[in-house]
């Protein structure tokens, strides 16, 4: 009955210490452990560093929370993270007992857990209220920072390692670990420690528990050990998966350095070695030398190992939404692939940390990670950046540091942590090891993606796009969540990026409320939610409903003078049969398309329904798409590319707000908004004819630097190319396509809309007007904090520019065509004015 003894222990336990940091989950985690809703991973949004940025962005700005970077990593660490929870069968005679919940935190992880919470990175403050984020972020959160491993039997192990071509097309990397070569288990050693071992060090008075040793593994997990067992604390990057518990810790650690002497860890406990090192610092305890040391002791008494095997390999067994990360072996899980990959990132950005907040005394904890987990511009530097990591390890790691404080650790850590043995030499030599294999385990084995690769294959623009999506119940949740999970990613749904709204197709009532939280959709796009969908696809009614909320929003933008910033598209994702099509629903598409010029609507269908739908749509060539999605997010990736590129050409809209959905209101006048662009990043915009349609001469869009930024700014336009670039060789075009100026430090661009319209008939004749802006850099463009403001700014390297509207007019599609047609073959006139 060792759950119940824990609990005993719990309630006897000092009381002052952290709740996370004692014996029994803490009070406040506990419901992520006993609501049968939290308990269910798939309900829970996915395990991903965007979902982690964005939920730590959602405590940064509750009003409740006022803290710096220094104080939220920390505390986020003593509120959330509860390292080595695990499940206890209980007896039978238990079963049904409501006094007891059959988990607690006994796992190896949790002693090094308790030491960080208590010494290495103690918080006078108390933890964060208990309603700072919802209890579904609360414990996605918990699972995001707490390490464990969960070895039951699960029934799916045959399909472990399955998933290979995941791995293999996400970083390259083989399936095989180092660790199945080095592997030595000494049979007759493990005899010896393993029966015989004895508890070094035991104190009844202390308040390390000494119940969660209980010598017989199998007690734990009575219905066997999983082969490939899920590793708790892994969070999905695009440069491997992570634990984030370990990146969070260095930064926290980075932030408040300390040397913490060695005989406080140990608690005045005798200490084996007197060789050692009177005081670790305590980024090294929290990162590598925390995971080191583990190994060492554990397999060092365990199996009588006397090489340390480091990395353990594993994949997530979906990559869309990936929420389980399995191992793929059983022994040696002290230091798996994302451990060591957060050790080392938390490693650099605490080491990193004083000098970034030099930059920028007031970045926020989710400014930078996701400065280090961006594909190009990286922490004031594109050193800094998760692609790296190899070369950080280089640069910020050397081994006889790294050995002489895991020695240390290692040391103060055995007085800790009950062992199966007692190690009474030969302690250094363990280290050594270990130290030397973790160099050889990175620089052979850790093969994520590179830089190079990582730039080659990213986009370098960003959207804001208001997506909505109509859904057909008839999907398959299994199979269309993957696919929308894919677009909330590719989109970047995200509190300075896109937003997602989800619809039926039944009547367009809200499935999911429009959110700019990729953590909130994923919160509330559930089986559940999915399966109290109303069916069938009715368009007459999904179109009509669509029409009038797309005019209100045009009405509403009016009121609040909205210059433009976001597209909006939207996607019907069709898995009925033919779906029903007449003249009333054309009409509605028909008033659709000509109260709401920028929006774009898109099909996807599961049958090919190009017949029945193409007079619905824009451009019928692009705008109607099969698709063929797989339960479970097989080949998401390829089934929905073709979405995606249909969702990027749509530009940001640039609109004249005086004319709403009835296109009535007289001359903008001059207006203005801001918008950001990231060093060499490039943003798209589109204007649409029914804002020029007539020949105005002082109709134009101004571009103007608006705030300080390095380098200069490229502006191009076009009326063919959608995504207009300099240089750009686009063959069969007339040279003037695409036409390009440059913007220096200050000053302004404008382009002339006069007769932009001349040669053609009709609004409909009459093609958008294209626009880019990009920021020109070379070198070091984001190296300093221009933008500081966290409420407009998602990175303090950003340049803000302003895009101003002159005399734009408002002009109805229907049917109007103009008087007389001045000059047909007017070019565009452009002029650049330098202040
Ligand atoms: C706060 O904690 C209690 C348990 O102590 C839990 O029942 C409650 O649901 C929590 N509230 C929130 C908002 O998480
Ligand atoms: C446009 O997007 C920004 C964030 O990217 C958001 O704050 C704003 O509310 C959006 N505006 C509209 C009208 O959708
Ligand atoms: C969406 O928001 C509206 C109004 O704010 C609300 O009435 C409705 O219940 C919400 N729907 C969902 C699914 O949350
Ligand atoms: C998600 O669900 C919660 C609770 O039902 C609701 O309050 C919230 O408005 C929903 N959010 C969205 C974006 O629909
Ligand atoms: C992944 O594994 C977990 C745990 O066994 C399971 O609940 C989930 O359904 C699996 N997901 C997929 C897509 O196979
Ligand atoms: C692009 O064009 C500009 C101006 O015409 C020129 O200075 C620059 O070298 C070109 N860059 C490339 C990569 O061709
Ligand atoms: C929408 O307008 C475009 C031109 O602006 C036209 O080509 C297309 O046929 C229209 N579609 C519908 C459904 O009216």
């Amino acid at each position: 009955m060792l759950w119940a003894a824990v609990l005993v222990v719990a309630a006897l336990s000092d009381a002052q210490a952290q709740l996370t940091a004692q014996t029994s989950i803490a009070p406040e985690l506990r419901e992520c452990y006993i609501d049968p809703m939290l308990v269910n991973r798939n309900n829970l949004p996915p395990m991903t560093i965007s979902i982690l940025i964005d939920i730590i962005r959602k405590i940064e700005d509750n009003p409740n929370v006022n803290m710096d970077l220094r104080q939220l990593s920390a505390l986020l660490l003593h509120t959330y993270r509860q390292d080595g929870v695990e499940f206890h069968r209980p007896e039978t005679t238990l079963v049904s007992s409501s006094m007891v919940l059959p988990f607690a935190p006994t796992f190896h992880s949790f002693h090094r857990h308790r030491l960080l919470l208590t010494r290495l990175i103690p918080s006078n403050l108390q933890v964060l209220a208990n309603n700072t984020v919802n209890s579904i972020l609360k414990c996605t959160l918990h699972h995001m920072l707490s390490t464990t491993v969960d070895a039951r039997l699960r029934g799916d192990e045959s399909s472990c390692n399955q998933l290979s071509q995941y791995r293999a097309l996400r970083s390259g990397r083989s399936p095989r670990s180092i660790s199945d070569d080095v592997e030595i288990i000494d049979k007759s050693v493990l005899k010896s420690t393993g029966k015989n071992g004895q508890m070094n060090h035991f104190n009844p008075n202390d308040d390390v528990e000494f119940t969660s040793y209980d010598g017989v593994k199998s007690a734990r997990q009575l219905l066997g050990d999983s082969q490939c067992p899920l590793l708790g604390g892994a969070v999905f990057s695009q440069w491997g998966a992570i634990s984030a518990g370990h990146l969070i810790a260095g930064v926290a650690a980075g932030a408040q350095p300390q040397q913490v002497p060695v005989l406080e860890l140990a608690k005045g406990s005798v200490l084996n070695y007197n060789n050692v090192q009177q005081t670790v610092t305590s980024l090294f305890p929290a990162t590598l030398s925390g995971d080191l040391a583990e190994a060492v002791l554990i397999q060092g008494t365990d199996r009588g190992s006397s090489a340390i095997s480091i990395g353990t390999a594993g994949n997530w067994n979906s990559t869309q939404p990936p929420r389980h990360y399995m191992l793929h072996s059983r022994t040696n899980v002290e230091m798996t692939d994302p451990e060591i990959r957060g050790d080392i990132d938390g490693f650099v950005l605490g080491s990193a940390v004083p000098s970034a907040l030099g930059t920028f005394s007031t970045m926020r904890l989710s400014q930078y990670l996701d400065m280090f987990y961006s594909a190009r511009n990286g922490v004031f530097n594109p050193v800094l950046r998760a692609c790296n990591r190899r070369d950080l390890i280089q640069q910020y790691i050397t081994s006889t540091n790294l050995a002489s404080e895991t020695f240390a650790f290692a040391a103060a850590l055995d007085t800790n942590m009950p062992l199966r043995g007692t190690i009474i030499g030969g302690l250094e030599q363990l280290v050594n090891s270990a130290v030397n294999n973790f160099q050889s385990y990175t620089s052979n084995n850790l093969n994520d993606m590179s830089c190079v690769t990582t730039e080659a294959v990213s986009v370098d623009f960003r959207l804001r796009t208001n997506l909505y999506i109509v859904l057909d119940s008839m999907w398959e949740y299994n199979a269309v969540y993957p696919a929308i999970s894919y677009l909330v990613d590719a989109i970047e749904v995200g509190k300075y990026g896109s937003s997602i709204t989800v619809l039926n197709a039944f009547n367009g009532n809200a499935v999911v409320n429009t959110t700019f939280s990729p953590a909130e959709f994923h919160s509330n796009y559930t089986l559940a939610a999915h399966q109290n969908m109303l069916t069938g696809v009715n368009l007459l009614t999904t179109l009509t409903n669509i029409r009038v909320m797309m005019q209100a929003r045009l009405g509403d933008e009016s009121l609040v003078n909205y210059v433009g910033g976001n597209s909006t598209v939207v996607l019907f994702l069709l898995n009925s049969g033919p779906v029903q099509n007449n003249e009333q629903v054309f009409e509605q598409a028909r008033l659709l398309n000509e109260t709401v010029p920028d929006l774009r609507l898109i099909f996807a269908t599961s049958t090919n329904q190009f017949d029945n739908l193409w007079n619905l749509v824009r451009d019928m060539h692009n705008d109607i798409r099969q698709v063929a999605l797989s339960p479970g997010g097989i080949n998401v990736e390829i089934a929905m590319s073709g979405i995606v590129e249909r969702i990027q050409s749509v530009g940001r809209r640039i609109i004249n707000p005086t004319c709403g959905s009835h296109f009535t209101g007289g001359p903008s006048g001059t207006r203005q908004f801001d918008d950001f662009v990231e060093p060499g990043y490039i943003n798209f915009y589109s204007v649409s004819p029914n804002y020029f349609f007539t020949n105005n001469a002082n109709s134009r869009i101004r571009i103007a630097r608006s705030g300080a930024g390095t380098g200069s700014l490229i502006i191009c336009h076009s009326r063919v190319v959608v995504h207009p670039r300099r240089n750009a060789t686009i063959v069969g075009l007339e040279e003037n396509a695409v036409i390009c100026q440059t913007l220096a430090s200050s000053g302004n661009v404008e382009i002339s809309l006069q007769g932009a319209c001349d040669p053609y008939w009709t609004i409909g004749q009459c093609p958008m007007l294209y626009l880019s802006v990009q920021s020109d850099t070379s070198g070091n463009a984001a190296s300093s904090a221009v933008c500081t403001d966290p409420s407009v700014c998602r990175f303090p390297y950003n340049i803000r520019y302003q895009v101003q509207i002159e005399e734009l007019l408002c002009f109805s599609g229907s049917g109007t065509i103009r008087a007389s047609v001045i000059f047909m073959f007017a070019a565009l006139f452009i002029s650049i004015f330098r202040l």
